[in-house]
């Protein structure tokens, strides 16, 4: 069990990484490169605006719009009201939601409503679990979680799917970070048997390669969430963490790897190679962005970051964003004739600039 010291530090990170994310300095300067995937204008489009259908099904479950909202907070008094208005607007729009790892409430149970309250507001929605896959092996200071606990932490929000994290990046940086990654593929392989819901492997800003995908299909995850690099920086989340505490070796160490990663883009190519349903996250700011990262072979787009800046505001702000969002994701649609995904999913692109070079050595006739 952990000590009362761990715990503190657990719901004391969740503030901070809220306080930080809100500062709006963790955004990656450079972007995902969807600037360099241009979707190509149809001028006489077949099709009513009106009448495009953005709905899909994702594991089973019918979305009215391809949108999953990740899985950011909990465990921490102020994620309760984030978490209900994320929820409020979820339910609203038919989309998916992530509630943030579960870890706080496995080491404070009193913390638990911070993530059930997702599940009270959106009865409906699908609604996804997040454990850590570097809390399923052990580590310097505390054992794995065992399949009861995490058992539970599905049970207790009536998930959907659960998310198993994958954020060494960040655990590299972080001061308390967990370390450990030997025996996490065996860890999740015997997971994915073992719930009762589909499994989704999630990055959180590193991405994903083609490796890696099909490493993960063997384990039994049913769809990747690729997490590219171009959006929120966790390393970066983590040198600020380090700065305000004088931790120079992690402020240092954050900052050094900020631009570690799979842009976004590319790790959805790279990720359609294991023929798995693919959740692009990672600097997903629009719906244009959206309909590029569905033309390249995404399922559904995961947003962080843009939506908690809305739920620090209400549920209406959430849900006025969100609205906005699928509008601009309709036009895009629009504007190349497609009536639904698969048809948007068929429509010509181009490719330029780094994400071309990023591409070119795996795919030389192009994605
Ligand atoms: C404040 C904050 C907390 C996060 N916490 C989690 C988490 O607990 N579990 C997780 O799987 N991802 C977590 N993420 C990662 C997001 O789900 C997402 O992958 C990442 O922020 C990239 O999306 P974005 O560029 O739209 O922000 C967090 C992100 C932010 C900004």
């Amino acid at each position: 069990m952990a000590t009362d010291e761990t715990t503190g530090l657990t719901s004391q990170r969740k503030v901070e990484h809220l306080d930080i994310a809100a500062s709006g300095a963790i955004e990656h300067t450079r972007g995902a490169g969807w600037d360099d995937i241009w979707l190509v204008h149809d001028c006489l489009p077949e099709v009513d605006r009106d009448a495009i259908d953005l709905s899909v099904t994702f594991l089973g479950h019918r979305l009215r719009a391809p949108i999953v909202i990740a899985g950011m907070t909990g465990g921490h008094p102020r994620a309760f009201e984030i978490n209900r208005r994320l929820a409020v607007a979820a339910e609203r729009l038919g989309i998916a939601m992530g509630v943030g790892s579960q870890r706080a409430a496995v080491e404070e149970p009193s913390l638990l409503s911070t993530y059930t309250i997702a599940r009270e507001t959106a009865p409906g929605a699908f609604l996804i679990a997040n454990v850590g896959a570097s809390q399923l092996i052990t580590q310097a200071t505390r054992p794995p979680y065992t399949l009861e606990q995490i058992r539970a932490l599905i049970q207790a929000i009536s998930a959907d799917a659960l998310a198993i994290h994958l954020n060494f990046l960040q655990e590299a940086c972080q001061p308390e970070g967990d370390t450990r990654a030997r025996g996490a593929a065996a860890a999740i392989q015997r997971i994915c048997r073992e719930v009762p819901v589909p499994v989704i492997a999630k990055e959180t800003g590193a991405g994903m390669s083609a490796l890696a995908a099909l490493r993960l299909r063997t384990l039994g995850v049913r769809a990747l969430d690729v997490g590219g690099l171009g959006g929120s920086n966790m390393a970066m989340l983590e040198a600020r963490r380090a700065e305000r505490r004088g931790d120079r070796l992690r402020q240092r160490l954050g900052e050094t790897f900020a631009d570690w990663g799979i842009p976004t883009p590319v790790a959805i190519i790279e990720a359609r190679t294991a023929g798995l349903p693919i959740i692009a996250t990672g600097g997903i700011r629009s719906g244009l962005d959206a309909a590029k990262a569905i033309n390249l072979g995404a399922a559904l787009v995961g947003i962080a970051r843009p939506v908690l800046a809305q739920a620090e505001i209400s549920a209406d702000a959430v849900i006025e964003w969100l609205t906005g969002f699928i509008e601009e994701l309709r036009v895009a649609m629009f504007l190349t004739g497609s009536a639904s995904l698969a048809d948007l999913r068929m429509r010509p692109r181009r490719i330029s600039g780094r994400t071309a070079a990023w591409l070119a050595p795996a795919y030389p006739a192009g994605p």
